[in-house]
């Protein structure tokens, strides 16, 4: 099955057909998919499209340009929520220096506050991060790495929507024993640099997302996208590493499932 790790079908972009669509995923191979909370508003739908349907998780936090919000209240609900069976993450989470809507500082507090939640329940963290690769490296390797409180965590997280160069991937994955999530950029015309990660990066660390209702895959590039794109993503990545889809399909579930479903 396909696991899409990454959706945000609370959005309002779904509001007109999000029934119908998502019925459809499952007859299409879309065995799970993993709804992110961005906003404070966000948690509680998250919550709800996880209750309402089988094959929907959750994962609550407060997305950086969102951490304004990051009241003690919004926290107090953070910490129930993950508490729930089917919320298996914190995120989204991180940083976010193009957008750049709350002060530097702030966003790298909020990180680290977030991450500890996280840790304190033995969840993997779900990290966005734009224009700030080296504030973000430096979160990451202070609280997950040698010596730190999340060295030893079976289950660490992923680098949302990978998009810093084949090295840094080196040491997120093989270095912090974090995941990438790939979705419809490897696709773009542009993407030389992910190509090239994918490329390097050996498959047990890859994860597939779509981040829809944004970054559709080509040919559906600019369209609303959602988890049925998948199938573009996961022909890419065959086509870059020279091996069956089927392999990519069966490798990355099985990322999925220790990264975010130990359980089973
Ligand atoms: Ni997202």
């Amino acid at each position: 099955m396909i696991i899409d790790t990454h959706v945000h079908y609370d959005d309002e972009a779904f509001d007109a057909d999000r029934e119908e669509l998502l019925a459809k995923l499952p007859e299409a191979g879309i065995g799970r998919v993993i709804d992110i909370a961005a906003s404070a508003e966000s948690l509680d739908r998250v919550v709800s499209l996880t209750e309402r349907y089988d094959f929907v998780y959750g994962a609550v936090g407060l997305h950086p340009d969102e951490v304004g919000d990051l009241t003690d209240e919004v926290l107090r609900k953070m910490e129930v929520y993950i508490n729930m069976p089917k919320i298996v993450a914190v995120g989204e989470i991180g940083l976010d220096y193009y957008w750049d809507r709350e002060a530097h500082e702030r966003q790298i507090e909020a990180f680290r506050t977030q991450i500890r939640i996280a840790q304190a329940h033995g969840k993997p963290i779900v990290i966005h991060s734009r224009e700030a690769a080296a504030d973000t490296i430096a979160v990451v390797t202070e609280l997950y790495g040698k010596g730190s409180p999340g060295e030893h965590m079976p289950r660490k997280g992923v680098m949302h929507c990978y998009s810093c160069s084949p090295e840094l991937a080196e040491i997120y994955t093989k270095k912090l024993g974090f995941c990438l999530g790939i979705g419809g950029v490897v696709t773009y015309k542009n993407a030389r640099k992910l190509v090239e990660t994918v490329e390097r990066i050996p498959l047990k660390y890859l994860l597939l997302e779509t981040d829809c209702p944004y970054l559709s895959p080509v040919p559906n590039r600019g369209k609303r996208n959602s988890s049925l794109n998948l199938p573009y993503v996961v022909r890419k990545i065959a086509e870059i590493k020279g091996i069956d889809e089927e392999e990519v399909i069966r490798a990355t579930e099985e990322n999925a499932r220790r990264l975010f479903f130990p359980e089973g």
